[in-house]
């Protein structure tokens, strides 16, 4: 298949039917054997997905009518096609000639002359962005309900975080402390002609300039470093695990966060990794396994203790909560197209009923160290507020942080900012008797 009909079709299936660019483009990616299509279609499929609100509204402007359920796949491939005159170097007789005869790939040639149409259209009349754009939901790429909310929880940033969040992510490393030093690591990338350039926040981060295939990142195999974003290497370094204490990392899937524990403190007593989704706990075990460490990795939902926990109480306990992912939609675009305003209550709701079975689980005078990766105060400070509220034995330890908003609990850091994604934490120590 055309690598245009497939960006469509994965476009299509975040559209309507709710499927993530994590869940189709894996096997449409397959499907081609050029490397260089492979990455077109990545950009086509992500970078759609990124500026979906407002190549709708363009598409919208052109349009007369709208497309019947059924050929969704076409106004996908309209939206691919628009994407490269809006946003890429595509040159354009190209992008429109390949996007029509895309068409016939999707089983639809009767739409040719409309594709076509639509595309011309646009070409003739730029101005069509400007009227599109008198939208915000189309000027600022993101959906009304999305940024009323930012607009709420963040009013003097709520631009810029949008703005931030249609940016392309760096690509950030964790170098591995227990293989090589930071620096050295960086010499060796430099020799590999790879710049990159080292976080004054996360102190085991190198952002390089330019994102590699991880084949080319020196020891990769061997364990030296990860990719994971400076904001999440965080985490990490407030838990401050001691020798000896043993440790629950309570949604713990794919892993990144419990394999910096154990880099950073490897005389930990024990590391617990628990996570409910048996698919994505199989990358734990395939990531500590690189990194040549271990940990006592379950299958559980977290909140059942009496199906996992042995009785024996955690030192400190790491709660990297689901949530909305509002703080790393310029990683994953697809959650523009796929979250629900009405999601986020339940998200709350699911955080709260996590932190309230964890916290018996932890020792007194242990800590817990509450995570999202959410922009959104409902998720964040005011749970926090919420536990504190009903849980006399809990204290908030504030942290101090040298970038990022301090909040009346915990502490907030925006997409972009530092070159990192939006993450929050809190830190909770539970009181001694
Ligand atoms: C933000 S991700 C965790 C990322 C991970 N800490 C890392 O750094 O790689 C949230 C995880 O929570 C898991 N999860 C959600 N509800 C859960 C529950 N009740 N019990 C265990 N895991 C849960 C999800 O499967 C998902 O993998």
């Amino acid at each position: 298949m055309h690598t245009r009909a497939l960006a469509a079709t994965v476009v299509f299936q975040a559209l309507s039917e709710g499927r993530s660019l994590a869940d189709t483009l894996p096997g449409a990616i397959e499907r081609l054997g050029d490397a260089s299509e492979r990455a077109l279609l990545q950009e086509l499929s992500y970078g759609t997905l990124r500026w979906y609100p407002q190549l709708d509204g363009v598409a919208q402007l052109l349009l007369r009518k709208p497309f019947k359920r059924k050929d969704g796949d076409v106004f996908a491939l309209l939206l691919v096609g628009l994407y490269q005159l809006m946003h890429l170097r595509v040159a354009p007789h190209a992008a429109v000639s390949l996007s029509v005869s895309a068409v016939d790939d999707l089983g639809k040639s009767w739409a040719k002359g409309l594709v076509n149409a639509v595309l011309r259209g646009y070409q003739r009349d730029p101005a069509l962005l400007a009227r599109a754009c008198g939208k915000s939901s189309a000027a600022l790429a993101h959906p009304d309900w999305l940024l009323a909310l930012f607009k709420r929880d963040w009013p003097d940033h709520w631009q810029a975080l949008a703005q931030a969040n249609n940016a392309r992510p760096p690509m950030t490393l964790r170098v591995n402390q227990q293989q090589v030093e930071r620096d050295a690591y960086a010499a060796q990338l430099e020799q590999q002609a790879l710049r990159a350039r080292a976080s004054d926040f996360a102190l085991q981060a190198l952002t390089l300039d330019t994102p590699v295939d991880v084949v080319n990142l020196p020891e990769f195999a061997r364990g030296w470093v990860s990719v994971q974003d400076a904001a999440a290497q965080l985490a990490a370094a407030l838990l401050d695990v001691q020798p000896g204490e043993r440790v629950l990392d309570a949604c713990a899937a794919p892993g990144g966060k419990s394999a910096h524990i154990l880099e950073r403190q490897p005389a930990l007593g024990e590391l617990v990794a628990v996570d409910r989704d048996a698919q994505r706990m199989r990358r734990v075990s395939e990531n500590l396994q690189r990194l040549g460490i271990q940990a006592t990795c379950m299958v559980a939902d977290v909140a059942a203790a009496a199906d996992w926990w042995d009785g024996r109480k955690f030192d400190r306990i790491l709660l990297d909560a689901p949530c909305s992912a509002t703080g790393v939609i310029r990683r994953h675009p697809d959650i523009k197209v796929l979250r629900r305003a009405s999601d986020v209550a339940g998200l709350i709701e699911q955080q709260a009923r996590l932190l309230n079975a964890l916290w018996p689980l932890l020792q007194d005078g242990g800590t817990l160290v509450y995570a999202t990766c959410s922009v959104l105060r409902g998720e964040n400070e005011l749970q926090v507020r919420d536990f504190l509220a009903t849980h006399a034995d809990a204290q908030e330890i504030p942290i101090v942080a040298a970038c990022g908003h301090v909040c009346t609990f915990g502490c907030q850091i925006l997409p972009g900012e530092a070159d990192m994604d939006g993450f929050y934490y809190a830190i909770l120590r539970k009181q001694q008797r």
